[in-house]
């Protein structure tokens, strides 16, 4: 291949995608899907400071994803939960800052509580900072973003304004944003943030995806020429 063009990417977004048709490929319920799912979660989570990135957003629940059955949502919050845990024990042992974005109405008191615990914990440690998109949408983070503004009685806004008053002022656009499973949108993802990031599609199942994934889609991102609107 030809030599690369850029640096490896700061900041990786993921759509991680594809748990129940990997359930289904597999005859088993879609909560084995999402089983499987959590444990690609944490393989990425491994593999991502080696290579260079410094932020992964992992998308692990819209507000859209409302709409699913309660037995599904029920299963996806007691992963998470179950996960949270496991990061309560490990997340000094391997550096990893824990960050949030999304709105906590309606998500359970008990699972915020956790979640609180785990940002505040982790926040002194200087390794990859996992930025976890839970109940995310991105229309919503933009309006709350503009209604954050106004509030402070600004009668005009910039742009900086709204990137200073997303979830996560501080993390930087992502330059890299992954899509498993075959299906090629954005689903309400980081609308303001991606405005400039490249896309990587890849039909692998998320809970089939790897560090040799990984390490694919950053390969990918690093020939690419990023123009930026100049030529
Ligand atoms: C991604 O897998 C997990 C979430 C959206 C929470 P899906 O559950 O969307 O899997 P498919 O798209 O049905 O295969
Ligand atoms: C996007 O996947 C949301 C997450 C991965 C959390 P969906 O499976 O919900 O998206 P659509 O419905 O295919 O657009
Ligand atoms: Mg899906």
């Amino acid at each position: 291949m030809s030599e690369t063009k850029n640096l490896p990417p700061a900041h990786v977004a993921i759509i991680m995608d594809g748990n129940g048709r990997w359930a289904k490929a597999h005859h088993l319920p879609r909560s084995a899907g999402h089983r499987e799912g959590a444990k690609a979660v944490r393989r990425v989570i491994e593999a991502t400071p080696s290579l260079g990135i410094k932020y992964v957003t992992l998308y692990a629940f819209s507000t859209e994803n409302w709409t699913r059955p309660q037995e599904e949502i029920d299963t996806l919050m007691d992963l998470l939960d179950k996960t949270i845990d496991e990061y309560q024990k490990s997340a000094d042992k391997q550096n990893l800052r824990l960050w949030v974005s999304g709105a906590r109405e309606p998500l359970p008191a008990h699972l915020l509580n956790k979640i609180d615990e785990l940002v505040a914990d982790t926040a002194k440690n200087t390794g990859l900072t996992v930025n976890l998109a839970l109940n995310y949408g991105a229309r919503q983070e933009i309006l709350h973003a503009v209604n954050a503004c106004l509030a402070e009685g600004k009668k005009s806004i910039t742009q900086q304004d709204i990137s200073a008053h997303l979830y996560q002022p501080n993390l930087p656009d992502p330059e890299l944003l992954i899509r498993t499973s075959g299906e090629e949108r954005l689903s309400n993802f980081l609308l303001w943030q991606a405005a400039y990031s490249e896309f990587y599609f890849t039909p692998v199942l998320w809970p089939d995806f790897d560090e040799k994934e990984l390490k694919k889609a950053v390969l990918a991102y690093q020939h690419r020429a990023r123009r930026f609107g100049g030529i």
